[in-house]
């Protein structure tokens, strides 16, 4: 067997933990860019990787897709794409990180299964920041639709601000993503999934309420109850993510899904966690293979 690890940098740590797992299972790997990938069309094999066919692998697992133009990312979703047409297992597949990526339409396949989101309001019209400013009593989470690790986020306490915010955003060809603060005291939780199971979980607390552990967040252990455990599986399936880390906000109350992340980084969670999590995602993938 031999597993295939995209990965923009082979030294990353959750890259060496999965090299390091695959290791000790006697499995062969090889790690490999977007940029070592080829398609052809009109030949033999239709993907190759450092010029040899994508068929010779059992499976790759997809590390972050990265930042791209907008043609890179498709390109990149199509490549994903074709590696599963070719018979290859892949994690996550091309449309699953499709829709955990896009923050709106995970939330509206969420809502729709029945799972508890924040309120929000997505537009290209500025003038609607007015009302979502009212309808979310003065309390708005300004978010790109497509972002991650927490960077261009941003509180809005003015309807003013928001307004100007949301015309500025416009101008510049953005999606104006509006949600309802849900007030926590800097934390949240985090359940890491990996195929039919929670492996992992933690709480996260933040420096500011952003919690993520790139904007200085600090990682604690935290049981999830089987009521958020049952929850964050279900956000998995209804998403198709066979790894990701489902983040829940207000977990000891009224919680909601603030996100499932599809490419997820798992350092933190490791400081906090028994389980040897590159380990249970391997042991997934070879499970799938065998099968
Ligand atoms: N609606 C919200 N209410 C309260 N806190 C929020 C809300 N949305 C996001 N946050 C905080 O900001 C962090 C980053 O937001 P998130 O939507 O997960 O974006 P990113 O994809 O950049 O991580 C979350 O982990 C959470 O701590
Ligand atoms: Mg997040």
């Amino acid at each position: 067997m031999e597993v295939g690890v995209l990965t923009r940098n082979e030294f990353s740590w959750c890259s060496l933990q999965l090299k390091q797992a695959l290791n000790l299972r006697s499995c062969r790997f090889t790690c490999f860019s977007f940029n070592d990938l080829t398609a052809y069309v009109g030949f033999e094999n239709s993907i190759r990787f450092k010029g040899r066919p994508i068929e010779k692998l059992d499976a790759v697992i997809v590390r972050p897709i990265g930042r791209g133009s907008l043609e890179e990312i498709i390109f990149r979703m199509d490549l994903l794409r074709a590696i599963e047409n070719s018979g290859v297992y892949v994690v996550n597949k091309a449309e699953a990180i499709e829709k955990a990526v896009d923050k709106y339409l995970s939330l509206f396949l969420l809502e729709k299964a029945g799972l508890p989101v924040p309120r929000t309001i997505v537009t290209e019209n500025p003038r609607i920041s007015l009302e979502a400013f009212k309808k979310f009593n003065s309390r708005v989470v300004l978010k790109p639709i497509f972002g991650s690790r927490g960077f261009g986020i941003t509180r809005v306490r003015s309807r003013q601000t928001l307004y100007r915010l949301a015309a500025v955003l416009s101008y510049y060809r953005h999606v104006v993503y509006m949600q309802e603060y849900i007030p926590h005291s800097r934390e949240d939780v985090r359940a890491f999934v990996v195929g039919d199971s929670v492996v992992a979980s933690m709480r996260r607390v933040g420096a500011s309420w952003r919690t993520n552990i790139a904007q200085g967040g600090k990682s604690e252990p935290y049981k999830l109850s089987e009521e958020l455990k049952e929850t964050a599986l279900k956000a998995c399936r209804v998403l198709g993510c066979e790894v990701a880390g489902v983040d829940i906000l207000n977990p000891s109350g009224e919680y909601c899904i603030n996100e499932v992340n599809s490419q997820p980084d798992w350092r933190g969670l490791q400081n906090v966690s028994e389980v040897n999590i590159a380990g249970e995602i391997v042991d997934y993938v070879i499970s799938k293979v065998k099968r």
